[in-house]
C-alpha cells in the first residue's frame, strides 16, 4: 500500500509535465453512492502501474485501473452509482488479452496525442476492448439496457495478430447514450487477413463518429436496432461495412477508398429472406471500390420492405457497380470514371401519397444553405479543448459545489458557471450529484465539460406545479439572448416530484459557429438519487391511478421561439421505463409530460444521433419552426399508456401546442391518445434521415408490437399538420402502430402496406 502510494505521487509528477488537461487536472470527481469515501472516479492507467512502453504487458495493469473501486463489472445488471474516467496517457500498451470496460466506465485517450493499444501476437480474448463480453452464452449485460459509456482517442493495433488469425478491435453491443468516438483500427491489409475492427451483434444505440478503419477482412461489422455512424473512413479493407441485420442505420461522411465491396446489406437466408431494414447512406464518397453496395432486394424481396436504401449526394470514383443485387445484377451502374449519385433509393416511396415499389432516383431534398458546410450538412465532432493548458479549467466542486445529491448546490454552481464564463475558462464538472432547487442559467460564452456524466438534479416546490413550470437549466437567460455556448458529457435530471420541470430551456441566438451539445443527456428517474426508483414508483399495470409522487418533469428540453443555431450530437431524452440500479432491472411507472419540444422561428438545428423517450403527449414536436435537420432520431412511447392514456396526469397546454387529441381521435379506434412519436406543425425544411419510433407496450404487454398481433401497442405515431413544405423523412420505421404517418389527420402509410424485418418501413416520404 505504501510503495504503491509513493509509484501513485511518482507517476502523478511526470503525468502533470505535459499531455491532455484531463491528465493534468486535479481530480476530484464524488461518487456519492458508490459506497467508499475515497472511490476514484478518474484512474490513470499509469497510477495503477502501466507503462506504455510498447514493451511491457500492460493487460492487467489497465483491467486494475478499470476495476479499482469495484465497479459494475461481470455479472453485474448495471448501474449509476460507480462512474470511472479511465485515462491513458500518450504511449504505446501492449496488451495480450482484453480490456474490460466496466457499465457506467469511459475509457479516454490523450486527445492530443491517442494512446496506441497494441495487441500481442498471441493475443486471446474477443476484441482488444471488450465492451461486453460473453462470460457466459449471453452477454454480460443485455445490449439494450448498456448506456452511459464510451471509447475515445485511440489506435487499436491488431498488426502483430497473424494476419488469418481471428481477431477484432472492439466488440461493442451496446444502446443509448454510447459512443465511439476518434479510434483509428491498424489491422493487416493481406489477402488471407480475417481481422474485423469494430464488432457489434446487437443493441440499441448509439453514435459511431471520427473513426477510421485500416486494413482487415472487414472494417466494420455491425447488427443494432439503429445507429448513427458519421465520418468513417475505410482504406484497404476487404470489405468495409458489412450489416449484419438492422432496423434503421443512419451513414452520413462515409469515406471508403479501396475495399472490394463498401456497404454489404445482403444478409439473410434463403427464400430471399432479408435481416437488414434499411440504410440512409448520405454526403459520402466511394473510390476504388468494385462494388459500392451490395444489396439482396429485389422487387420481391421477402418482408416486403427489408433491404431499403436511401442515398443523397454520393461521390464514386472508379466504383463500376454503384449497387448490386442478387445473382451480380445491377441495380445502378457505378462508372470507371467520376460520378455523382444525387439521391437513389430502393424500397417504399410516398412522395407524397400513393405506396410504391421502387428502384430508381429520386429528387433529392431541396437542402437550405443554412445547414450546410461545403454542400454537406453541417457536423462538428464533441469539442475535446485539447490545445488548452490544465490552467484553462475550473472545477466545480474546487469552487465549492458539493455534488452528494443532498446539499443544495444551486449557489455554488451558479457561481461556479459564472466565474468561469468572467474567466475565460471551461467549467470542469467534476462526477456528483448537483442538486438545486431553483434555475441554474448559463450565459452566453459558458463551455462546460463533465467527467463521466456528472448530474444536475432538480428538487424541491419550484419545479413541482405544472401550471407554473420553471427550467433547471436554462441556456441563455433571456429570450434570444445572443452568444456562444459548448456543454458535454453531463446529465440533467429531477429529484421526487418535479411535475413543472423543464429540464433544458434552449434561448441562445447563436451566429457564426453553432452552439453545441454532444453527450447531454436528460435522463429522468431510475436511479439512486432521484427518489423516482422502485421503491416510489414500482410499475402498476392496469391501475390507471397516477402517484403524484412519481410526475416527475413537465418537458424533456424546450427549445424557444427566438433561440437558434444549436447543434446536438448523441443526446438521449430519456424518462426511466426501468430502474438502473435494481438489480433486477425492475420496470417503474414515472410521468413526464413531454419530450422535445422545437418552436425556434428560424432555425438552424442538428440532432445527430437523438432519441427521446417514453415522455406521455410526444417524444419529439416541432412547431412554427423550419431549418432542421434529424438524422438517426428514435423513439419509445410510455410502456404503461394506454393505462393511463396520454392525457393523463398532463392537462394539455395550448400556448405550447399540446396535442390534445379531440380532433386527431375524433371517431378513430385503438389506442389513439398515445403519445406522438414525432409531431410537426406549420413548418418547413425539416429533413429527417433516418426515423425509429417504437411502441412495445400497451398496459405493460408486448404482446401488441408484432405483426401477427396486429401492431396495435398504439394507432397513430407520427403526425404531420397545417402547412408543410419539404417536411421530408428518409426510412421512416415504426413498430407497434397500425398508422405509421398521418398528414393532418388522414393515414398516410398502413403498418402492413409496409412489412420490414421487425419494424414497418417507408424509405422515402416528402411532403410536397
Ligand atoms: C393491464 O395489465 C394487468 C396486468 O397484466 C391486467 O391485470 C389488467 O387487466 C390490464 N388492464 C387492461 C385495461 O388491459
Amino acid at each position: 500500500m505504501r510503495l504503491s502510494t509513493v509509484l501513485l505521487a511518482a507517476a502523478s509528477l511526470v503525468s502533470t509535465v505535459q499531455g491532455h488537461w484531463l491528465g493534468n487536472i486535479p481530480h476530484r470527481g464524488f461518487a456519492p453512492f458508490a459506497g467508499q469515501a475515497n472511490y476514484p472516479v478518474f484512474r490513470n492507467v499509469k497510477d495503477y502501474g502501466a507503462r506504455g512502453d510498447g514493451v511491457t504487458d500492460d493487460t492487467a495493469a489497465i483491467n486494475a485501473a478499470i476495476n479499482a473501486g469495484n465497479p459494475c463489472n461481470r455479472g453485474c445488471t448495471s448501474t449509476t452509482m460507480t462512474p470511472a474516467v479511465v485515462y491513458f496517457p500518450a504511449g504505446t500498451y501492449l496488451i495480450s488479452s482484453s480490456i474490460l470496460p466496466a457499465y457506467f466506465t469511459q475509457l479516454v485517450g490523450d486527445a492530443s496525442s491517442p494512446p496506441t493499444l497494441k495487441a500481442t501476437a498471441n493475443f486471446a480474448g474477443f476484441g482488444l476492448i471488450d465492451g461486453n463480453p460473453y462470460y457466459t452464452p449471453v452477454l454480460n449485460w443485455k445490449s439494450v439496457n448498456v448506456f452511459f459509456r464510451s471509447i475515445r482517442n485511440f489506435v487499436l493495433d491488431t498488426t502483430a495478430i497473424p494476419p488469418a488469425t481471428a481477431a477484432t478491435g472492439i466488440h461493442w453491443p451496446t444502446a443509448q447514450a454510447t459512443s465511439l468516438q476518434n479510434i483509428v483500427f491498424n489491422m493487416p491489409a493481406t489477402a488471407d487477413v480475417v481481422h474485423v475492427g469494430l464488432f457489434i451483434e446487437e443493441g440499441s444505440g448509439g453514435l459511431l463518429v471520427d473513426l477510421t478503419f485500416n486494413g482487415g477482412a472487414t472494417g466494420a461489422s455491425m447488427g443494432n436496432q439503429q445507429f448513427t455512424a458519421r465520418n468513417l473512413k475505410f482504406n484497404n479493407c476487404k470489405t468495409a461495412i458489412i450489416q449484419i441485420w438492422n432496423w434503421g442505420w443512419t451513414y452520413h461522411g462515409l469515406s471508403i477508398n479501396n475495399c472490394r465491396v463498401g456497404i454489404d446489406i445482403s444478409a439473410g437466408g434463403s427464400n430471399n429472406k432479408l435481416d437488414v431494414g434499411s440504410i440512409t447512406v448520405f454526403d459520402s464518397s466511394f473510390t476504388n471500390v468494385p462494388v459500392g453496395i451490395l444489396t439482396a432486394w429485389t422487387p420481391n424481396t421477402n418482408p416486403d420492405t427489408a433491404g431499403s436504401l436511401v442515398m443523397e449526394n454520393i461521390a464514386l470514383s472508379n466504383v463500376p457497380v454503384a449497387v448490386q443485387g442478387p445473382g451480380s445484377s445491377t441495380l445502378l451502374a457505378g462508372s470507371a470514371g467520376s460520378m455523382t449519385i444525387a439521391a437513389w433509393a430502393n424500397g417504399h416511396n410516398y412522395a407524397p401519397n400513393s405506396a410504391r415499389e421502387f428502384s430508381g432516383p429520386i429528387t433529392p431534398n431541396p437542402r437550405p444553405a443554412t445547414l450546410l458546410s461545403n454542400g454537406r450538412y453541417y457536423t462538428r465532432s464533441k469539442p475535446q479543448y485539447e490545445n488548452l493548458p490544465a490552467s484553462s479549467f475550473l472545477s466545480v466542486r474546487e469552487a465549492g459545489a458539493k455534488g452528494d445529491a443532498a446539499t443544495d448546490d444551486t449557489a455554488a454552481l451558479q457561481r461556479a458557471i459564472d466565474t468561469a464564463v468572467a474567466q475565460g475558462k471551461v467549467l470542469f464538472l467534476d462526477y456528483g450529484l448537483y442538486r438545486v432547487t431553483n434555475t441554474i442559467r448559463i450565459p452566453p460564452g459558458a463551455k462546460i465539460v463533465g467527467e463521466s456524466f456528472p448530474v444536475i438534479l432538480s428538487s424541491g416546490a419550484f419545479f413541482n406545479d405544472m401550471n407554473n413550470p420553471k427550467p433547471v437549466v436554462q441556456v441563455g437567460t433571456t429570450s434570444g439572448q445572443a452568444g456562444q455556448v459548448e456543454l458535454s458529457d453531463f446529465i440533467v435530471s429531477t429529484q421526487g416530484p418535479q411535475a413543472g420541470a423543464i429540464c433544458i430551456q434552449w434561448n441562445l441566438a447563436t451566429s457564426g459557429t453553432p452552439s453545441g451539445m454532444w453527450d447531454v443527456h436528460v435522463r429522468i428517474g431510475g436511479f439512486t438519487g432521484t427518489q423516482q426508483q422502485v421503491a416510489q414508483c414500482l410499475k402498476t399495470p392496469g391501475n390507471p391511478t397516477v402517484n403524484p409522487n412519481c410526475i416527475v418533469a413537465y418537458m424533456a428540453m424546450h427549445v424557444t421561439r427566438q433561440a437558434s443555431n444549436l447543434y446536438m450530437e448523441n443526446v438521449w431524452l430519456w424518462t426511466a421505463d426501468h430502474d438502473i440500479d435494481d438489480a433486477a432491472n425492475t420496470q417503474i411507472t414515472i410521468y413526464t409530460g413531454r419530450g422535445i419540444y422545437i418552436e425556434s422561428e428560424n432555425g438552424p438545428f442538428w440532432l445527430w444521433g437523438t432519441g427521446s423517450e417514453h415522455h406521455v403527449l410526444y417524444q419529439y414536436q416541432l412547431a412554427n419552426t423550419k431549418n432542421i435537420f434529424m438524422g438517426q432520431i428514435q423513439t419509445e412511447t410510455p410502456y404503461f399508456q394506454p393505462t393511463p392514456n396520454a392525457l393523463v396526469p398532463f392537462r394539455p397546454v395550448a400556448s405550447i401546442n399540446d396535442p390534445d387529441f379531440t380532433a386527431s381521435c375524433a371517431g378513430v379506434q385503438g389506442n389513439c391518445a398515445a403519445a406522438w412519436g414525432l409531431r410537426v406543425i406549420n413548418s418547413r425544411d425539416i429533413l429527417v434521415y433516418g426515423a425509429g419510433l417504437y411502441s412495445f407496450f400497451d398496459n405493460y404487454s408486448t404482446a401488441c408490437s408484432t405483426f401477427s398481433a396486429g401492431q396495435t401497442c398504439q394507432q397513430r405515431i407520427t403526425s404531420i399538420e397545417g402547412s408543410a413544405t419539404n417536411v421530408n423523412i428518409y426510412n421512416l420505421n415504426t413498430i407497434g402502430t397500425r398508422e405509421m404517418l398521418n398528414r393532418n389527420g388522414a393515414q398516410v402509410a398502413w403498418f402492413a402496406d409496409n412489412v420490414n424485418t421487425f419494424a414497418s418501413n417507408v424509405a422515402v416520404y416528402k411532403s410536397n
